[in-house]
């Protein structure tokens, strides 16, 4: 097992593939003139494009990993029934094996494992402190009338940084919340690994270690999100000296063992559909348990078809390999390190999940009002057909008085889905961003023309508040001719 890219004879470090491709889809690359026409279409929202109008869907790794081999042949022998499915069974067998917990319950995918967990646990007035907050848990917890408190350490908002674990929790902030607000109202901590919102960084088992010694002094459990926790994984074993020697099995267990409750998104951790709850404690399970046939499905499915439950248990297999582990990573690091040396401003260290561009650093003359985030989401796709993800203020919603928050962090997310692009695609994308930074004062903002009031980023329609996309698109034809 090695821990490094492959040295090439020149001395550069070069991520390679460790799986050859047998079977592709085709892609289209429109040209720019057509992609304009389908951003206004879009209504400048990405999330609203036609798939056949993108290059490279950098949206999301969310369903949109590569599968392997072995999971597409194993949906051909799934056992179709609605309770006491054998494909059931299997995929119960590995989760006890891979997490180290007697008790599982199926979810249609992560954000129903959060609704059932928050529905459970979360009552009126309740504090949810977590290392930092995702877009869906926040809204569930919100439903059950509690609140988020985000505990992240100082430094975790920092764009450019070689801090290791921008992912960690800050423990004193956390005694002081539960000091304040009293552990009667706190009905549980929660950790995400991966911490998607600040950049796919990771957390420590250090860390974890010392929210677990709070939380046993509180009487208060922990439930952790594992959906990006392969990632998270790799950077423990490589930064972590304790865990350099260990496995990523080893890593795995030791982090399930340190919680109460574990829940996931197949869609990203197993590359499937689907998630779940896993849980040593009979008595937790069976708080949660008579949730799943009122919202989910039967016990023994939970929404998820058999096919993917069988895709599920050897993708679950699948995530403590190394190979598919480090993957996504390398690549990842491959671009951001690029980008970063040209000086264009992107999250460092680089995370998991993907590359995030920091769009208040790209684009300083527009305000938080003006959306630079969802700005540069579209400007990229303009003049790339590369699809990312705003992850700013249109993700945040609107406060009780209707006033637009200012996100934290304005990022354009560039995610890489396991194993589906190649590094020529990749190289394609970072020229793009490259002449994009060189032409950046042509950016401007966006306005709101539908808003919905509830995670409005996901149907929300917008339009350019001037005529910058055709002066884009014209700065584009003059540079690159009649290239797509
Ligand atoms: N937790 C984390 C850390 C996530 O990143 C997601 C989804 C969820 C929970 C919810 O899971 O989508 O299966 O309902 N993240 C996707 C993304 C949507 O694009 O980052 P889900």
């Amino acid at each position: 097992m090695s821990n490094e890219t492959i040295k090439m004879t020149s001395g550069e470090y070069v991520p390679i593939e460790m799986h050859k491709v047998r079977v592709v889809q085709k892609l289209n690359l429109l040209p720019i003139e057509q992609r304009l026409k389908a951003m206004e279409d879009a209504g400048f929202n990405t999330f609203l494009l036609q798939n056949r109008d993108v290059f490279m869907d950098m949206l999301t790794d969310s369903g949109t990993n590569a599968m392997s081999d072995q999971q597409i042949a194993s949906m051909m022998v799934a056992d179709d029934a609605y309770a006491g499915s054998e494909s059931f069974n299997r995929l119960q067998e590995v989760v006890e094996e891979v997490l180290g917990t007697e008790y599982f319950l199926p979810a249609h995918q992560g954000r129903a494992a959060e609704h059932i967990i928050s529905q459970v646990f979360v009552k009126k007035g309740d504090i949810v402190p977590m290392n930092f907050h995702f877009t869906t848990t926040k809204a569930h917890i919100e439903l059950a009338g509690g609140k988020v408190a985000e505990l992240f350490t100082d430094d975790a908002l920092e764009i450019k940084s070689d801090k290791p674990f921008k992912g960690n929790m800050d423990i004193g902030k956390l005694k002081d919340l539960i000091k304040t607000h009293g552990k009667e109202h706190i009905p549980y901590i929660r950790m995400e690994a991966g911490t998607n919102l600040i950049g796919g960084q990771p957390f420590s088992v250090e860390n974890m270690r010392a929210v677990r010694k709070v939380a046993d002094e509180n009487g208060i459990m922990i439930v952790l999100d594992i959906s990006l926790v392969c990632e998270n994984m790799y950077f423990i074993k490589m930064r972590e000296p304790e865990f350099m020697d260990k496995s990523p099995a080893e890593i795995l267990r030791t982090l399930c063992d340190l919680s109460d409750v574990i829940y996931f998104s197949a869609r990203k951790i197993s590359c499937s559909r689907g998630g779940g709850i896993a849980t040593k404690n009979k008595e937790l399970y069976l708080k949660m348990r008579d949730m799943i046939p009122l919202f989910e499905g039967f016990l023994t499915y939970g929404g998820i078809s058999v096919r993917e439950i069988e895709s599920m248990a050897v993708g679950m297999r699948e995530a403590v390999d190394w190979n598919v582990i480090r993957h996504s990573p390398e690549f990842i690091k491959y671009l951001v390190d690029s980008l970063d040396k040209k000086g264009i401003p992107v999250i460092t260290p680089a995370g998991g999940l993907g590359c995030h561009l920091d769009a208040r650093g790209f684009l300083p003359h527009l305000s938080s009002f003006d959306y630079p985030a969802g700005a540069l989401a579209a400007a990229l796709y303009i003049v790339s057909g590369v699809r990312g993800m705003e992850r700013g203020t249109i993700s945040m919603d609107r406060d009780e008085q209707g006033n637009d928050v200012p996100s934290e962090v304005e990022l354009l997310r560039l995610a890489f889905p396991r194993r589906v692009f190649t590094l020529s695609q990749v190289k394609y994308a970072e020229d793009r961003i490259e002449w994009l930074w060189k032409n950046r004062e042509l950016i401007g903002g966006l306005r709101f023309t539908e808003e919905p009031k509830v995670l409005r980023f996901f149907v929300g329609r917008l339009e350019a508040s001037s005529d910058w996309p055709q002066k884009l698109l014209a700065k584009f034809r003059e540079d690159f001719g009649d290239s797509l």
